[in-house]
């Protein structure tokens, strides 16, 4: 491993308060969100979807990272540039989904386990050729009744070291993302406990597969009270138990956090990240950012529709999301 390259990007990436862009989605999930939005769901429209996004005119001033998908970071505009380089002359740092998606986690109904680290070694080395220069795994944790269980929770963060042992090694950046999900009416209490039990068995995972905790960013989730849970809390009251999960959960060591979105609507996860950084400005020992995908991307393909005559429209949605969210990181 190359320390040096490691924690060079990082410190691009978070550059004068700037965040990433999650443009990931598989195709599984860019086709449901155009089937919301009523557009065809075709290889060729999730690609002028993808050029519409990269070729937002000022993006760069917000963002320093865009994280791909497999079939993405083979695209090219409808002229011929490939979508690397187009994010490369705009400053924008090309990261790439490596997890190839999650799936039912056998004998433990409810739950999933992360697929894809077989032959992870040779793809990171072709999206290293490619030009990527960080990596995310994703990992989802379920609240219900009787879970996450102990056996899920193991399985699930044994993996992501894993992966992010073979990132560094191939001087990637591994983005490490244990998401706890909001899906459900559990209590904000309830994803404080669960997120910080996942985060500091994350870190013990780490630590013991030798990954560099100097040398990663950590992608969680907001602490928050599940989508149908009968008691939401205020912003500030959110913004303080996601801060005070991770300095319970987080070494200092770790260099950048960039919060998932989760399904949080661009309004309110922008007023969470900005109530933690006016109210906890200094108790933050790491750069405390965004990777949001949702919440910067839905007003945009809401505009869009998949018609042209929408693109700059969509665009100035895009570019206005985006800023926000850095301002955020910046009050
Ligand atoms: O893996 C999840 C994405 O990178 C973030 O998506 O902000 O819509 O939760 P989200």
């Amino acid at each position: 491993m190359n320390k040096q390259i490691l924690t060079e990007t990082i410190e691009q990436l978070f550059a004068n308060g700037k965040g990433l862009l999650a443009m990931d989605e598989s195709t599984a999930t860019a086709n449901k969100r155009f089937a919301a939005a009523g557009i065809p769901q075709t290889e060729e429209m999730r690609r002028r979807y993808r050029e519409m996004i990269i070729t937002t005119p000022g993006l760069s001033e917000s963002i320093g990272g865009a994280i791909l998908f497999d079939e993405t970071i083979r695209q090219q505009t409808a002229t011929g540039i490939p979508f690397i380089q187009v994010l490369q002359d705009a400053g924008i740092i090309p990261g790439i989904k490596v997890d190839q998606g999650t799936k039912p986690l056998a004998g433990f109904p409810g739950e999933k386990i992360t697929e894809g680290l077989d032959g992870l070694r040779e793809r990171l080395a072709e999206y290293k050729t490619l030009g990527a220069r960080f990596a995310k795994w994703r990992a989802v944790i379920t609240i219900d009744k009787n879970i996450p269980t102990e056996a899920c929770i193991a399985a699930n963060m044994q993996q992501l070291a894993l992966y992010a042992a073979l990132c560094q090694e191939a001087d990637l950046v591994p983005m490490v993302e244990p998401e706890v999900l909001m899906t459900g009416d559990h209590t904000i209490g309830r994803c404080y406990d669960v997120t910080e039990k996942c985060l500091k068995q994350l870190f013990d995972q780490l630590y013991l597969f030798n990954v560099d905790i100097e040398a990663i960013i950590l992608k969680p989730n907001m602490v928050i009270a599940g989508e149908a849970a009968s008691q939401q809390n205020t912003v500030d009251e959110v913004a303080a138990a996601t801060v005070n999960c991770l300095r319970a959960s987080v070494p200092v060591a770790v260099p950048a956090i960039a919060f998932l979105s989760g399904g949080q609507t661009p309004e309110m996860a922008a007023a969470h990240l900005l109530s933690m950084h006016k109210n906890f400005r200094n108790q933050l020992p790491w750069i405390l950012s965004f990777s949001f995908a949702r919440a910067i991307q839905q007003p945009a393909l809401d505009t869009w529709k998949g018609q042209e005559a929408n693109v700059a429209a969509a665009q100035r949605l895009l570019y206005e999301r985006a800023k926000l969210d850095a301002a955020a990181v910046s009050s």
